[in-house]
């Protein structure tokens, strides 16, 4: 029996159980998995590219000219440009932004700002997404830990992150170490299935019950990209844009994203 044969035959077992399984569509092909893949490591070339220019002093469209034109020279399209009529290249959002942040050459990065830089890469077909915090000169300790405990938040996502568990895992782990710091948890976005299209099923919890939710199986792909905020979890959408998302009470927010293939044996990071 091929793998996949022998894959298809334990979900029907589960389903048959009553648990929620995946469509067949939220299993990727091994040829698709190569294309998302291709499409993942240009994406972190991107995000190298913009690590090693961001600096105090710099518009967040200086960081938009630098990702719309690093992922041009990499012949790929940079997904955002138009998606649902976002203006720019890449999501980037200062501080109380917690995401969908538009790029302007009015917004200045100074010393002691965190800043999200969300990238999303479409090439010959497929998406990879992943996005990183940058801290500008000297931010303060506070929103330090806020960078670092959300990074550690996702690196407990993706671990739990293991085929035949279930989605709840991820938001259970993500969510138990964000309240354990005294943080909360973002719960109007989430992650998400990516590979043929920015934006697929299923949604990704960052709050959740272990052994709840869909069942994970080998060659899902799907992003994990907490928003944690050092305050309370409400948000709000700026009227004036309808897309950057801000903390109600104006304190600020955080949020690493990776986008990661279930295999057989575990999980594998393809936006590293
Ligand atoms: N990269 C975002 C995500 O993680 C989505 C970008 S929305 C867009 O899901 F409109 F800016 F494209
Ligand atoms: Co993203
Ligand atoms: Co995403």
């Amino acid at each position: 029996m091929t793998d996949l044969a022998q894959i298809e035959e334990k979900i029907a077992e589960y389903a048959a159980k009553g648990y929620e399984v995946p469509t067949k569509d939220m299993i990727k092909t091994p040829e698709e998995i190569i294309g998302i893949r291709r499409a993942s490591k240009i994406n972190t070339a991107v995000l190298d590219a913009v690590a090693a220019k961001i600096k105090a002093g710099m518009s967040t469209d200086d960081i938009n000219t630098i990702v719309h034109e690093s992922t041009l020279a990499h012949g790929a399209i940079p997904a955002p440009l138009n998606y649902e009529g976002f203006p720019k290249s890449v999501c980037t959002s200062v501080n109380e932004e917690i995401c969908h942040g538009i790029p302007s050459s009015n917004v200045i990065l100074k010393s002691g700002d965190i800043v999200n830089v969300d990238v999303t890469t479409l090439y010959d077909g497929f998406y990879g997404d992943a996005s990183r915090m940058f801290m500008i000169g000297k931010v303060t300790p506070q929103k330090k830990n806020l960078v670092l405990i959300t990074k550690e938040c996702l690196r407990r996502g993706v671990e739990a992150s293991q085929p035949w568990h279930f989605i709840g895992d991820i938001g259970a782990a993500v969510s138990a170490f964000a309240h354990k710091h005294g943080y909360s948890v973002v719960r109007e976005f989430g992650g998400h299935g990516v590979g043929l299209q920015m934006h697929e099923e299923p949604f990704i919890s960052h709050v959740g019950k272990k052994n709840t939710g869909m069942l994970l199986v080998p060659g899902m792909v799907f992003t994990i990209e907490p928003m944690i905020n050092m305050g309370r979890p409400e948000l709000y959408v700026d009227s004036a844009n309808d897309w950057t998302a801000l903390t109600e009470d104006g304190k600020p927010s955080a949020q690493w994203e990776h986008t990661i293939l279930i295999t057989e044996s575990g999980n594998e990071i393809l936006t590293y």
